[in-house]
């Protein structure tokens, strides 16, 4: 909880301070990269960077924990400490960078701002950062420890042991632990950090979901080759893991991490819902793997939405899993619909003559849009906001309480 007087403060240069958040943020990595290129190098997405994704992600968390400070004091704004704590976790952040953050961020603070931060005004905020640093810290202790690894020490090399083409720009990897160890123990629905080399030589991580069961030994990813449209590029690691990654090769991936997953797998009456579209259909075949591997009884209904037919990567696989499930059924939905699913309905997501099971927990992933839209449809169906999880695969910029 934040002290009265910091209380004051925070609140008097909130609107100023979140006004100016955009600017300090560039400011801050500008200057932190500079002096401490080797965060460059194997932390930070530099997709993200150059996309200004990362950048708008740390103000809004900022803004939102100083709001939620002000508006629910003596509580914490859990799923968003969350998702940034997997998310840590995934990249191996510890718990000494959060000093080299602190200089850097406030420095930014007061170039920016420059007189107005008077010392009691950067004390506040300073409480303001270590209060959410604290929180943060906790949680990837914790994160760390029932992964079994040490802070920022989750990394194995993988072996390749089959790699197979999904859909023209979809493909997957199967992956078998290169150590000999046991594979680690993984949530259906969570995710890996994937460590490449780049061709110049820097290293860069991506996050890539599980797309089968992981109880098992071998795990998969399933990563779609992200193309520019001209005004952007390409993307840098889903194409250096399409153009060079096959059978045989190694990879080094983090431990599981994630907080979008099925947590009561044994639960045998919940409804699940699986709502996404194009490659957000990964978390879904990881928890409808699980699901059947179990012989889970629950009902379950898959929604997906895609270009079509041929472009709907693990498409033959979901009629598959949802065959084994008892109480399972599917709806997909195609711009350009194809003979091979003759029962899919054509266009966008439309949820108006699909009825959703009461109580049900939802699971969505796919693009922002794509969520806001079926979030939409399916508060205006009487799902409960609390029931909804959403997974989204970049910097979270669909933060709490601004959903729409
Ligand atoms: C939790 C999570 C789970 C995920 N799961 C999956 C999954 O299962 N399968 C999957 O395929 N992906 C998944 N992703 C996405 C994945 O991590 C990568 O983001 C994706 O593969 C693109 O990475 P890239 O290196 O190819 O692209 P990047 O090089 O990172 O580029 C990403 C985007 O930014 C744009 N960009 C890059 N540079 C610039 C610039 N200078 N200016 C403007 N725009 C720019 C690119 O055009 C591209 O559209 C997931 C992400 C998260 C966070
Ligand atoms: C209080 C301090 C911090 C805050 C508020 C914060 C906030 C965030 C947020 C909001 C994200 C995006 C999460 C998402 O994917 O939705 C993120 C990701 C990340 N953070 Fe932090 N962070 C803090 C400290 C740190 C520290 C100390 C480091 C280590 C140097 C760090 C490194 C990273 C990295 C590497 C990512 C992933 C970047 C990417 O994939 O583009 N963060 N952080």
């Amino acid at each position: 909880m934040l002290s009265a007087e910091s209380e004051a403060l925070v609140r008097a240069t909130l609107p100023a301070v979140a006004g100016a958040l955009d600017e300090i943020t560039t400011r801050f990595y500008a200057t932190m990269f500079r002096e401490r290129p080797e965060l460059l190098d194997g932390m930070f997405n530099r997709g993200n960077q150059a996309s200004g994704a990362q950048r708008r992600a740390l103000a809004g968390s900022i803004a939102g924990f100083a709001t939620a400070l002000l508006e629910n004091p003596g509580t914490r704004p859990d799923a968003l400490l969350s998702r940034i704590a997997h998310k840590h976790a995934a990249v191996g952040v510890t718990d000494d960078q959060y000093t080299i953050v602190h200089k850097y961020l406030f420095g930014a603070i007061a170039d920016v701002l420059g007189a107005a931060v008077t010392a009691e005004v950067a004390a506040a905020w300073d409480e303001v950062y270590w209060l959410m640093a604290g929180a943060l810290i906790s949680r990837e202790a914790l994160l760390y420890q029932d992964a079994g690894v040490r802070p920022g020490g989750s990394w194995r090399p993988w072996t390749v042991v089959e790699r197979r083409t999904e859909t023209p720009d979809a493909v997957s990897f199967l992956l078998r632990p290169a150590d000999g160890e046991p594979a680690p123990r993984a949530h259906a629905g969570q995710y890996v950090s994937v460590r490449v080399r780049m061709p110049d030589g820097v290293h860069q991580l991506r996050q890539y979901t599980l797309s089968s069961d992981p109880g098992g030994e071998l795990r998969r990813i399933t990563v779609k080759r992200a193309t520019g449209d001209g005004a952007e590029p390409d993307g840098e690691v889903s194409t250096l893991l399409h153009e060079t990654v096959g059978e045989g090769d190694e990879l080094l991936l983090s431990a599981p991490f994630g907080d979008v997953f099925l947590d009561d797998p044994a639960d045998a009456v919940t409804p699940v819902v699986l709502v996404s579209a194009g490659i957000g259909c990964t978390p879904m075949t990881g928890i409808l793997a699980h699901l059947a591997a179990l012989g889970s009884t629950r009902p379950v209904l898959v929604l997906h939405a895609d270009g079509s037919p041929a472009d709907h990567a693990l498409r033959a696989e979901t009629h598959a899993l949802v065959e084994r499930l008892p109480h399972a059924r599917s709806v997909f939905w195609y711009e350009r619909p194809g003979p091979e699913e003759p029962d899919a309905r054509t266009g966008l997501m439309d949820l108006g003559d699909t009825e959703v099971p009461d109580g049900a927990t939802v699971f969505l992933c796919g693009s922002l849009p794509f969520m806001r839209s079926v979030r939409g449809q399916l508060l205006a169906a009487g799902v409960s906001p609390r029931r909804i999880r959403y997974e989204v695969f970049g910097p979270d910029l669909w933060l709490p309480g601004t959903a729409a």
